[in-house]
């Protein structure tokens, strides 16, 4: 009996240990179903949000055109595209043109899930607002020709990278002008003040000028850029200085210049050194004291050939035309970024946008645009001259008075995120600058 009860026991026992590990089991499949349920649900939801639901940025500065809606797809996320207003609220992404930026039109006030996207692929010159961090401060990414900014568009004006190193342009000195320096601008009241160098470097060095701005010869007619280029081979040296002096603003003469086979005569970002092919492709106008030091440069130039040709390593050195590793991993990038071609840069841009917001964690980190994005030393160093041209830059002293005047005002309103009534503001400008009219 003693035994018989002591197998029951054991048997029972075990039976009871048995129905334990068969609930427990019971209990770990229910969860694991559950899990897998959840997890369904869970990507179904989140694929809704996704494909089915897409996100809508918005170009802000671009209003004046007629109303537009168009996707893009960037992986499997789709975003929509517009420039209509009255889906401000919406918006995850406002885009804005720093050329069109208007002060007493902005989108206030501003949600915090919105992300404000800055492109300025033009001239800093028509740009104002944002020399100042006090501005700049109030986007999140930008696209500009900084190497700091989120897209950067530093080598945009180079439109055809392999030209660098081919002679397809190329002529033999002998083949050149007797005029060794070329000029070619339209812009004669720029910030940098370059038109005021150039008018003396004219009367130290014989300067063919067919742009509107000092104009002394007939203005070629170009159909494509491949015209200008053969125009511009017919060089020695061309000037390439820029309108606005701001850290990697690059412009085409610049690279022109290099494609053809002339030197540039550069004046413009403090970087360019980060920029050219190798340690000897320009002739930099601040390395001189004076237009006619830089001038005698070139009449040495233009007697010693030997000496010249050593401007074009990226020409004539086939093992190694492009020594900065720099420029090799931008082009190299730039090429992959498309562009090349004019339209692109912008839509790549609203493509990173879109997987940006579409890849954002519930939690994003904090995205704050600097300085660094836009780097436009103020006051603007003009290259020393004999002369001082004070009428220009008293103007364009003014103009950056009131830009910043303006700047103060609206970031002590995007700070307070208050409501925004554009004549009243319009007031308040017109109070700070004691002016009449704005
Ligand atoms: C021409 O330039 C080369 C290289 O810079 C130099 O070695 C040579 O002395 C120059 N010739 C004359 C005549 O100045
Ligand atoms: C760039 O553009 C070219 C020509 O339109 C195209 O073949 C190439 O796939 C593009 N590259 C990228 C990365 O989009
Ligand atoms: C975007 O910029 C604004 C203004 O500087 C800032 O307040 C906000 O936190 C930024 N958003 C993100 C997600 O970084
Ligand atoms: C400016 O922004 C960049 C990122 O875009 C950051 O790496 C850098 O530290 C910032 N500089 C300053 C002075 O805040
Ligand atoms: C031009 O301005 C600079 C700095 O303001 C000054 O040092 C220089 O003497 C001026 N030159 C002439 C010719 O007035
Ligand atoms: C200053 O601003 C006005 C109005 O925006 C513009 O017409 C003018 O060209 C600017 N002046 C200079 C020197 O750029």
């Amino acid at each position: 009996m003693k035994c018989s009860k002591l197998k029951y026991q054991s048997w029972n026992c075990k039976c009871r240990s048995c129905g334990k590990r068969f609930v427990l089991f019971c209990c770990a499949l229910i969860a694991g179903a559950l899990l897998l349920l959840y997890l369904w649900y869970q990507l179904a939801k989140s694929d809704k949000i996704d494909i089915s639901e897409p996100r809508l940025l918005l170009w802000w500065t671009h209003d004046n055109e007629k109303v537009y809606y168009r996707n893009i797809y960037c992986g499997y996320f789709v975003c929509t595209i517009t420039n209509d207003r009255q889906r401000l609220a919406e918006a995850k992404v406002i885009f804005f043109y720093g050329s069109y930026i208007n002060a007493l039109d902005m989108p206030l006030p501003r949600h915090a899930y919105q992300l404000w996207a800055l492109l300025q692929d033009e001239t800093p010159q028509n740009a104002p607002y944002l020399f100042y961090q006090e501005f700049l401060r109030h986007f999140n990414y930008t696209s500009t020709f900084s190497r700091y900014s989120d897209y950067p568009l530093t080598l945009r004006s180079l439109h055809n990278p392999k030209e660098l190193i081919l002679r397809t342009y190329f002529r033999a000195l002998r083949f050149r002008s007797s005029i060794p320096v070329l000029f070619m601008q339209d812009n004669c009241a720029t910030l940098s003040g370059r038109e005021n160098y150039v008018r003396e470097l004219m009367t130290h060095v014989p300067v063919h000028s067919c742009g509107e701005c000092l104009r002394n010869a007939d203005s070629p007619i170009f159909r494509r850029e491949n015209d200008v280029l053969r125009f511009i081979s017919g060089f020695k040296f061309v000037i390439a200085f820029e309108d606005a002096i701001c850290d990697d603003y690059i412009t085409a003469a610049y690279w022109q210049a290099l494609i053809v086979g002339a030197i540039p005569i550069y004046f413009g970002s403090p970087t360019i050194r980060d920029w050219e092919p190798h340690d000897h492709s320009a002739i930099y106008a601040s390395d001189f004291e004076s237009p006619a030091a830089l001038a005698e440069l070139v009449y040495e130039l233009v007697d010693n050939e030997t000496a010249f040709l050593e401007y074009l390593q990226h020409k004539f050195n086939i093992e190694e035309p492009i020594t900065n590793k720099r420029l090799l991993k931008a082009l190299l990038w730039h090429y992959n970024f498309n562009l090349s071609e004019k339209v692109e840069h912008y839509e790549k841009f609203e493509r990173e946008m879109c997987t940006e917001i579409n890849s954002r964690r519930e939690k994003p980190i904090s995205k704050i645009a600097n300085q660094t994005h836009f780097s436009c030393p103020l006051p603007q160093r003009l290259p020393t001259t004999r002369k001082n041209y004070t009428k220009q830059a008293k103007q364009w002293k003014v103009n950056f008075t009131v830009a910043q005047r303006v700047v103060h005002l609206l970031d002590i309103l995007l700070q307070r995120n208050a409501p925004y009534v554009p004549t009243q503001f319009r007031e308040k400008v017109k109070q700070l600058l004691g002016w009449d009219n704005l």
